[in-house]
């Protein structure tokens, strides 16, 4: 009887032990602990197939653009054969075809790989949903930086998330954190422009209304702050080519963007396909180990962009093979490899550990990033995307909201006689690329990597002449295709008394969307046949109003005091044209501001927070050296942006002249609506500093709010300035320095001095 006890407790122990769910499988347990419990039972392939990331081809090796479909038997060999943890890339296709995808990849995932680890699906959804059928698009960030206005940023975080979680789109390669700094630059639009405050509260607003949707539960999903550090700024101004920038500089103006998302709490960044000051970032352990994670605490995973780790020794040639490039990058810090397209990484870092080069602590260090972040984001209880709540995606309301940040993005750089706002017109005429165009209007990663064919853009998204018709149905709206610059004298003289008629030629000129080095350029000017066309235009009596639509600013300089009025559209999105439509008529009050400073010539421009020294400039006339101000390199200033109405300033005030460390001064200032309408207002605080350790920026922008004024209506507005925050600035090694001395605060056309002194 006894024996049969002990047999009896034994089969019953056995039969519990069998079907005991691990430890890692137990949504009750500690994260720490379902960690821990998974990585014992992993292999070292196992581990190594987490720390990597594949392309959509991959799993679908017929793979042609427009399809998201996959390939079972390509997915279940890279997941169940080589552990793959994580996939990247598509189209824009419609939510059911995401979901059947999503939910086929998962499933292999899931139910066939030995320990069922989630993937995770990395996206390019940088400004909405964007490779997502039927979403909401809203402008890139170069127009969300214009608003100045962070609510803007955040609902395009939240939207995004609001309408792609549920077709498994977890983890996000947004927002771009990188300065714009470099208006040639390729990838201008995607920043929120040059400074680094601006850029700052607009990425941590992101993170917040991206990660933060509670109403995608049960899901949540994970921001990518990108692309650590310094990659905005090459000397030529192509994509990914050398950066030189001095340590100082790196701290204090590339960094902040990326802390501020950091402690906003993005679980992810992404590096820096370029090199910077010789070394390429991805090889980078100073930057990616020294400052990223020792320094600015990140603990997050860091993912490497395209291809990256190849880049190392066939694009860059610091590493011999992609092996030596593979040591490289995980020595320097790297958790996940974009590979994307191979399964070379695997192989090599295989190799690395197997030849005692690479230890399987540092791999397990890696993995255990890449594990908490699938376990923070609930990927192991609720792994399966869903399709029965696609009525959220592209609601009016989301429609609506992307409405709204496209109309406080559009920036109004000069309207003369106030030409605009344009109301009762009987007659307007439309000219120039853009004129009646959808995919020039949403720029690059939108619908694809280098923007859609125009056919692929929604039916009922306006193009400028759409709305504008709209806008004005009692009027007579017209495109007009050929301008005939080299016709007869008939010709011409025909033509133009057709434009006598009209009240208003409207010129949509611009870029058409590219992505990356697609956009890299020679020259910032506006091409040669659209300033023609505009200058032959202004020939008329009739008004010319200039729009911009492009991804960075073109230069105008040539025909800008011939046009009436000039408007910076930037790429303001699916809801663009009838935000643009909207300002033309006044219907909505125009007070966007220039997020970057407007160049004027080709061979020389500055920032707005330049040093003292950057403009130094000899002039023959006055035969002397004589520092100048931006107004001889930028066309139109950073913060320049005009209105229907008129604001003033008055009452300003500091609480005090003087302050020690410890202390804070409150400043402020009453902003009065002083014209006839209602309309929205950017506050902008600036300081300098007047004598500084390293030389200082002439001023530089550290708060701003952006308020609603009824005509006639004040508002009082304060800035509490405290010195950690506002008049520190970091060393060469990014330790803070205050330098004791006089500051001058500038708002509006107000300015006051005050003083630090030791206490
Ligand atoms: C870009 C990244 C992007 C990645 C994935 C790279 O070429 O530099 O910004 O997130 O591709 O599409």
């Amino acid at each position: 009887m006894k024996k049969l006890i002990t047999l009896l407790t034994l089969i019953l122990f056995l039969s519990f032990v069998a079907n005991s769910q691990p430890l890692y499988q137990n949504a009750e347990a500690s994260t720490e602990d379902r960690i821990e419990d998974l990585l014992d039972r992993m292999t070292l392939y196992e581990k190594i197939g987490q720390m990597t990331q594949l392309n959509i081809t991959m799993v679908n090796p017929s793979w042609d653009q427009g399809d998201v479909i996959l390939v079972e038997e390509a997915a279940r060999d890279l997941i169940s054969n080589h552990h793959i943890g994580s996939f990247l890339n598509g189209e824009a296709v419609p939510p059911q075809q995401w979901f059947e995808y999503m939910d086929g990849l998962t499933r292999i995932a899931m139910e066939e790989s030995r320990l069922g680890i989630p993937i995770i699906y990395g996206i390019d959804h940088i400004h909405g949903a964007s490779y997502l059928g039927e979403s909401t698009i809203f402008p890139q960030n170069i127009n969300i930086g214009a608003t100045f206005n962070t609510n803007h940023s955040y609902q395009t975080g939240w939207v995004t998330a609001y309408e792609s979680a549920d077709i498994g789109h977890h983890w996000n390669f947004a927002p771009v954190l990188d300065l714009g700094v470099n208006p040639i630059w390729a990838r201008f639009w995607e920043t929120y422009g040059e400074d680094p405050y601006l850029a700052s509260r607009m990425g941590e607003a992101y993170v917040h209304g991206y990660q933060g949707n509670e109403e995608i539960a049960p899901y949540k999903v994970a921001a990518t702050a990108k692309h650590f550090l310094g990659y905005s700024d090459p000397r030529s101004g192509w994509d990914r080519t050398p950066v030189h920038i001095g340590d100082q500089a790196l701290h204090e103006f590339h960094r902040p963007p990326f802390q501020a998302a950091l402690d906003a709490g993005a679980k992810t960044v992404m590096l820096n396909s370029g090199e910077v000051n010789g070394v390429p970032v991805h090889a980078s352990y100073e930057l990616v180990t020294g400052l990223l994670r020792n320094q600015m605490g990140f603990d997050g995973v860091v993912l490497t962009d395209w291809e990256d780790i190849g880049k190392l020794y066939d694009f860059h040639r610091v590493a011999e093979n992609y092996k030596e490039a593979t040591y490289l990058a995980v020595k320097a810090g790297i958790d996940m490899s974009m590979t994307p397209t191979s399964l070379q990484f695997n192989e090599a870092l295989l190799e690395l550990v197997d030849e005692g080069r690479i230890t399987e602590e540092r791999i397990d260090e890696s993995v255990r990033r890449i594990l908490r972040l699938k376990f923070e984001l609930g990927l192991f209880e609720n792994p399966y995307p869903r399709n029965d709540r696609f009525d959220r995606i592209g609601t009016e309301e989301s429609r609506l909201k992307a409405l709204r940040a496209a109309e406080e993005s559009i920036v109004l750089l000069k309207n003369e006689n106030d030409v605009l706002p344009l109301q009762h017109p009987q007659q307007i005429l439309l000219f120039g690329p853009t004129a009646n165009n959808k995919r020039n209007l949403s720029g690059g990663w939108t619908l694809s990597w280098q923007g859609g064919d125009e056919e692929q853009y929604p039916v009922n998204m306006h193009t400028i002449y759409t709305a504008v018709k709209a806008q004005y149905p009692d009027a007579d709206i017209e495109v007009i295709s050929e301008i005939p610059i080299s016709g007869s004298s008939d010709e011409i003289q025909l033509f133009f008394s057709g434009l006598e008629r009209a009240d208003m030629l409207i010129y949509a000129g611009g870029e058409e969307p590219y992505t990356e080095f697609i956009g890299n350029i020679t020259d910032m000017t506006l091409q040669q046949n659209q300033l023609d066309e505009i200058a032959f235009l202004t020939e008329s009596s009739t008004p010319v109003t200039l729009l911009m639509i492009a991804g960075r600013p073109r230069l105008v300089t040539d025909i800008i005091q011939q046009v009436d009025a000039f408007l910076f559209a930037g790429l303001p999105g699916f809801e663009g044209a009838e935000a643009i439509a909207n300002i033309l008529s006044g219907e909505v009050i125009p007070s966007g501001k220039l997020p970057y400073s407007y160049p004027q010539h080709t061979g020389h421009f500055v920032n707005y927070n330049h040093k003292p020294t950057d403009v130094y400039f000899f002039d023959p006339d006055v035969a002397n050296h004589i520092a100048q101000g931006t107004e001889n390199t930028s066309l139109f200033q950073f913060g320049d942006g005009l209105s229907y109405t008129t604001f003033e300033y008055s009452n300003f005030s500091l609480s005090s002249s003087e302050l020690t460390v410890d202390d804070s001064i409150t400043a402020t200032v009453t902003v009065t609506n002083t014209g006839e309408f209602d309309a929205k207002k950017s506050i902008l605080w600036f300081l300098s500093n007047k004598v500084g350790r390293y030389t200082r920026p002439v001023k530089e922008l550290k708060h701003f709010e952006k308020i609603e004024l009824a005509a006639g209506e004040s508002a009082e507005l304060s800035f509490e300035i405290i010195p950690l925050k506002s008049l520190a600035y970091p060393d060469s090694k990014g330790e803070p320095i205050l330098d004791p001395g006089e500051f001058n605060l500038q708002v509006g056309s107000l300015d006051a001095d005050f003083r630090l002194v030791h206490q």
